[in-house]
């Protein structure tokens, strides 16, 4: 499209951008004090829109960033208010939806992606699972800075085997190029596809699909900024062709069945992970840091962490994951007074292995990912030992499928 045709196209979108402009100013106005206003609140909304019984259902689970940002200008590409338009007048705008689901929509929040809490992810993943109960998938829109690490919370939380796609964009709503109506459009028809259900939770950025457990953000700009390091994409969409090219080893637990035959039940009690957030309260979740390591590293963060109560650290150590003298000494104080650590590298990609007691290796979990793995397993266990177990199985067992083929072994 020229750039003339892209500014026309930009001015039919002009009502909606000044009506989020004037919403923004209004709630930013200063209070009667001269106190500054607070942000807005996130108030959860569903908007359910008529069925047409041929297609899938796909509820659109929106929490802002960049996809629903609104810019200065049709060419600032960079100044822009991330989380400010409406998940259900973006919808509005995107063609040929009805071609593809139902689509409805939950605007869950509308902020940055850095602004969530885990409390607020817990109360998201309680959200999709229910959206589940009467959709065929659920896409979840937020902002790509901390994408990978709210889809991970997802993908070691949430109970159902349906696809669950998460997107976003680098490139705000309002700009001449944006990839956010693209990518809109392309999660949806992933998550209609149904071919990613059993996979856990996927991503779908710039026409890539890949399993969120070892994707990273890898440019702070570029489009293609999503990378699986070592393994690559699953997958990618074609206009309106989702082409799988490979599975999650997690998806292949599905058929681990120690010889019976392939049910749900067993199905799913092979996939689903331990990690059940109606089991638990939001405050279980425990406070886990990353340390990060580089030449003569000091030790003080880690001391004063432990101090803190934060009851997991994850140390991002150089290449195979080994951390400083000083980092070393505060680690052993800190494991004397009760936290767990679990170690990661911070090449980029590769795994890590070895550790013995309560430092567990993360295999080839990045320290992100490693991070809330940590938590979830500290959450749900009691005693070193058993937080072990969970930590390293679900670090490894996703990242090794043979033992999900033995029927495949020769002899
Ligand atoms: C954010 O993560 O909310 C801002 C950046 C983005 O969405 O790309």
């Amino acid at each position: 499209m020229s750039f003339h045709r892209n500014v026309a196209a930009l001015r039919g979108r002009v009502p909606l951008a000044v009506a989020a402009a004037v919403a923004l100013l209004i709630v930013f106005l200063p209070g009667a004090d001269g106190a500054p206003a607070q942000p807005p609140q996130a108030v959860p909304k569903s908007v359910v829109r008529a069925a047409d019984e041929a297609l899938p259902t796909v509820t659109v689970v929106a929490t802002g960033g960049t996809m629903a940002g609104l810019s200065d200008t049709p060419t600032s590409f960079q100044r822009y208010r991330a989380g400010t338009l409406l998940m259900e007048d973006m919808l509005a705008e995107v063609p040929n939806l009805d071609e593809v689901a139902n689509v409805n929509s939950l605007q869950f929040g509308n902020k940055g992606s850095g602004g969530y809490t885990i409390a607020e992810l817990y109360d998201l993943s309680l959200a999709v699972d229910n959206a589940l109960r009467t959709s065929d998938g659920v896409v979840v829109t937020t902002g790509t800075d901390t994408m990978e690490e709210i889809g991970f919370f997802l993908d070691l939380t949430v109970r159902s085997p349906k696809p669950v796609v998460i997107t976003g964009a680098m490139r705000p709503w309002t700009v001449i190029g944006s990839d956010a109506q693209a990518n809109l459009f392309n999660a949806i028809v992933t998550a209609a596809s149904g071919k990613t259900g059993w996979f856990g939770t996927v991503l779908m950025l710039n026409d890539e699909i890949h399993a969120v457990r070892d994707v990273t953000k890898t440019s702070s700009y570029r489009m293609d900024t999503f990378q699986t390091p070592e393994f690559g994409l699953l997958g990618y969409v074609d206009d309106l062709k989702v082409r799988i090219m490979r599975m999650p080893p997690r998806a292949l637990r599905v058929f681990e069945t120690r010889g019976s035959v392939v049910t749900t039940a067993n199905a799913l009690r092979n996939w689903r992970t331990p990690f059940d957030l109606t089991t638990i309260e939001k405050a279980d979740l425990p406070r886990v840091e990353i340390f990060y390591n580089a030449q003569e590293a000091g030790g003080e963060a880690i001391d004063a962490w432990a101090a803190a109560g934060v009851e997991g650290i994850v140390t991002a150590g150089t290449g195979a994951g080994g951390i400083s003298g000083a980092a070393g000494q505060a680690r052993t104080r800190a494991v004397q007074v009760g936290v767990m650590f679990a170690s990661t590298t911070r090449t980029g990609s590769g795994s890590v292995y070895g550790g013995s007691g309560a430092v567990f290796p993360a295999d080839s979990l990045n320290a992100p990912h490693a991070r809330l793995l940590l938590m979830m397993a500290l959450a749900f266990n009691d005693g070193v030992d058993d937080v072990r177990a969970d930590f390293v199985e679900w670090a490894g067992l996703q990242a090794d499928i043979t033992s999900a083929l033995p029927s495949l072994r020769t002899s």
